[in-house]
């Protein structure tokens, strides 16, 4: 641990940035930055930036935040004032304040998911960080997920087999949810191709349909479908793997898995079924933690990053194109 804990700004004072920690106690685990940042002596939450006074004066009194400004011009901060800055604004301005927070030259941005609306200032934006020597960090938050770690673990042990298939549910916009699903996807499956899209419905934001897609493995063994919900029925986000010994099935985000391995039939002799199913209770809760401490391995150790800009970067790009395919389709 450092003796001088690093500085953080955090820009955008939402949910995300501690509001949904607010109500929570510390000894919860947390679910945003603010209260990830304050469980973990390492790091000093030094400055803050909201437009919406009463938020912003609510976060930084219940954050005890030392600085804190409607707009990032108005800090009048200084290359080198922060050791770390935190993008936690609205996505339509991700754009504006990485290319601040870049000028600001900290050690390292931790940006929230997806890294801008469009691809060509993400990829300027990331080109710049590794150009100028920023860490980039993006908010993919499953690649911080233990569970999820151990299961690829098992995948590439052989534990589960052949991977046959696999269905991703979800909804609220390609770009937004939909690139938690495809993120997840790129690691439990590796590379994919798109064979098509379709049925692009606009289900909670008017620059990011929800579309249905068929995607394969690198090998185009592995079918991978896309399945859209509707934002505003439930919030669905799970994936079912059907593999050769099992199927595996994420529920609820993460929150749990059910697990279902094949057994012989206890009826057909010479028949294989899936056996009971067990439900094991996911590690979710522990991602924004454990970011947090690998943000910390990485400016202390050089520890490699979680999601590296340029991880996030090759996500947008695939959901930006699978979901201009479905838009053409359509
Ligand atoms: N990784 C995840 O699982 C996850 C979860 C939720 C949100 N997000 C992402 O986090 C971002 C914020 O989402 P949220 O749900 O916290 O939204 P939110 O609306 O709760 O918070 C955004 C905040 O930014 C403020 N803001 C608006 N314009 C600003 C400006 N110019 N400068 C500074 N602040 C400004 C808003 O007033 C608001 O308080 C989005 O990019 C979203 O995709 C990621």
């Amino acid at each position: 641990m450092s003796a001088t804990p690093y500085s953080v700004l955090i820009i955008g004072c939402g949910n995300i940035a501690g509001g949904f920690d607010m109500a929570r106690s510390l000894k919860q685990p947390p679910l945003s930055h603010a209260g990830a940042y304050v469980r973990h002596a390492g790091f000093r939450l030094a400055a803050c930036v909201e437009p919406d006074d009463a938020r912003r004066i609510a976060f930084a009194q219940h954050w005890g935040v030392e600085t804190h400004a409607a707009e990032l011009q108005a800090l009048r901060a200084l290359p080198g004032c922060f050791d770390v800055i935190s993008i936690c604004s609205p996505t339509d301005v991700h754009h504006e304040h990485l290319a601040h927070a870049i000028a600001l030259r900290p050690r390292l941005i931790f940006c929230e998911k997806p890294i801008t609306s469009d691809p060509e200032s993400a990829s300027r934006l990331v080109r710049e960080c590794q150009e100028l020597g920023i860490s980039l960090a993006v908010n993919y938050s499953r690649r911080w997920d233990p569970f999820l770690d151990d299961l690829l673990i098992q995948m590439q042990e052989g534990r589960w087999g052949r991977l046959r298939s696999v269905v991703g549910h979800y909804s609220k916009g390609m770009l937004n949810n939909g690139g938690h699903m495809v993120d997840l996807l790129r690691r439990l499956v590796g590379p994919m191709t798109l064979v098509s899209a379709a049925c692009a419905e606009l289900d909670f934001c008017e620059s990011d349909p929800t579309v249905a897609a068929l995607l394969t493995s690198e090998d185009g063994r592995t079918p991978v479908y896309l399945n859209p919900a509707h934002a505003r029925d439930f919030a669905f986000f799970e994936l079912e793997l059907v593999c050769e010994f099992g199927v595996i099935r994420m529920l609820t985000g993460g929150m749990e898995w059910q697990l279902r391995e094949a057994i012989p039939s206890p009826q057909f002799n010479g028949y294989r079924t899936l056996g009971e199913s067990k439900l094991i209770q996911g590690r979710y809760l522990e991602t924004m933690g454990r970011a947090i401490q690998n943000l910390h391995a990485h400016l202390a150790h050089n520890a490699p990053l979680g999601c590296s800009g340029e991880e996030a970067l090759l996500t947008q790009k695939m959901c930006i194109s699978i979901q201009q395919s479905a838009i053409n389709a359509d």
